[in-house]
């Protein structure tokens, strides 16, 4: 489905044209590994109100403040604990984020008025030189209307945004293709609040102990509003074993339904639901969901039904966001 691979460079000139971009106030979507962002100067509150214009976001919804690389984090966090930078100097450049305690300078439009930040610096090579050469923090969500499925290539940015987005940096297809991994680190003890492709066991051995998991909290912590990461057509989860049956039921409902599945489920009739098939493979899962949920609308499907991973590793992620998408998160 993605067989395309990560573009690594962009010319020059376009990387100037995205500095000046960012320098007047404007909009610039750049690629990630994990998703695409929405990028504005972080340290300019209004070009931050763009974000939340064009996405239709709440404004106390806090963004991530995207760095070039960690040796700036003391500008833009206040005591940043020892098993902060911990995880930093591991997983730096890559999905993770770290909420830590805000340096004063942080505009309020970045954190939704909240005493804390969301650092991370991006793995990818356009991001990193982009953030290089624009010198300061981005502040950037992902690059998609709000509540629906975040962007893995830059075709999707063009259609979630159109032209509420001044330029778009064309990096090819996430390698990730879920967000990054969440990791609250400014209390006492560090708590994972959106899964990711950095997992709770790879933070585990960092810190010698296994970090508290996502509990149901506020509606401002990542992802926590009924529906988020959604498709229009609604995402029902599965038990295994009752595909069959929640299959005919649904066709007896005349609805257009969807199965997403690693193989099409045996004995249903194949002109009865849309098969969308995942890989096998989790990482290839992850990397694949969202074109895979984008799959389910193009195909004017009302329904799809789909099982959950196993939830080791990065089937915690998968999980996390078919939860949400199915707006059970
Ligand atoms: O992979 C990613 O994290 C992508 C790429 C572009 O970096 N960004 C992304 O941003 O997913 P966004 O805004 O779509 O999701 C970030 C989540 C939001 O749900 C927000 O509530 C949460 O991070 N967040 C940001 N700052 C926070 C803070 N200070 N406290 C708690 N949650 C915060
Ligand atoms: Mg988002």
């Amino acid at each position: 489905m993605n067989g395309v691979a990560e573009v690594s460079s962009c010319s020059s000139s376009e990387i100037e044209r995205a500095v000046a971009l960012l320098r007047r106030g404007e909009l610039v979507a750049f690629p990630t590994e994990t998703v695409y962002g929405l990028g504005a100067d972080a340290s300019n509150p209004d070009a931050v109100r763009k974000i939340f214009a064009a996405k239709g976001r709440p404004s106390d919804h806090p963004l991530i403040v995207h760095l070039a690389d960690r040796s700036r984090l003391d500008e833009w966090a206040a005591s940043v604990p020892d098993f902060a930078w911990s995880l930093a100097r591991r997983f730096w450049p890559g999905p993770l984020t770290l909420i830590l305690r805000r340096q004063s300078c942080v505009p309020d439009a970045v954190t939704g008025g909240l005493d804390t930040v969301g650092i991370r610096v991006p793995n990818h090579p356009i991001a990193l030189e982009l953030l290089r050469a624009f010198g300061g923090g981005v502040a950037a969500p992902s690059a998609n209307r709000f509540g629906r499925v975040s962007p893995t290539c830059a075709a999707h940015v063009r259609e979630e945004l159109g032209d509420r987005v001044d330029m778009i940096l064309d990096g090819g297809p996430c390698s990730v293709g879920l967000e990054s991994t969440i990791v609250d680190a400014s209390g006492d003890a560090p708590a994972i609040l959106r899964p990711g492709a950095v997992t709770a066991e790879a933070i585990a051995e960092v810190l010698g102990f296994a970090p508290s998991l996502p509990r149901s909290g506020s509606p401002r912590a990542p992802g926590r509003l009924a529906s988020h990461y959604a498709p229009e057509a609604r995402v029902d989860l599965v038990e295994h074993g009752q595909i069959v049956a929640r299959v005919s039921d649904a066709c007896r409902a005349h609805l257009r339904i969807a199965v997403l599945a690693t193989s099409p489920p045996a004995g249903l009739d194949r002109e009865t639901f849309v098969f969308i098939r995942l890989p096998d493979e989790i990482e290839a899962q992850a990397r694949e969901l969202y074109l895979a949920l984008r799959a389910v609308d193009r195909a004017g499907c009302d329904l799809a039904f789909v099982e959950l991973p196993d939830e080791t590793g990065l089937g915690a992620a998968v999980a996390d966001r078919l939860r949400k998408a199915a707006g059970r998160g």
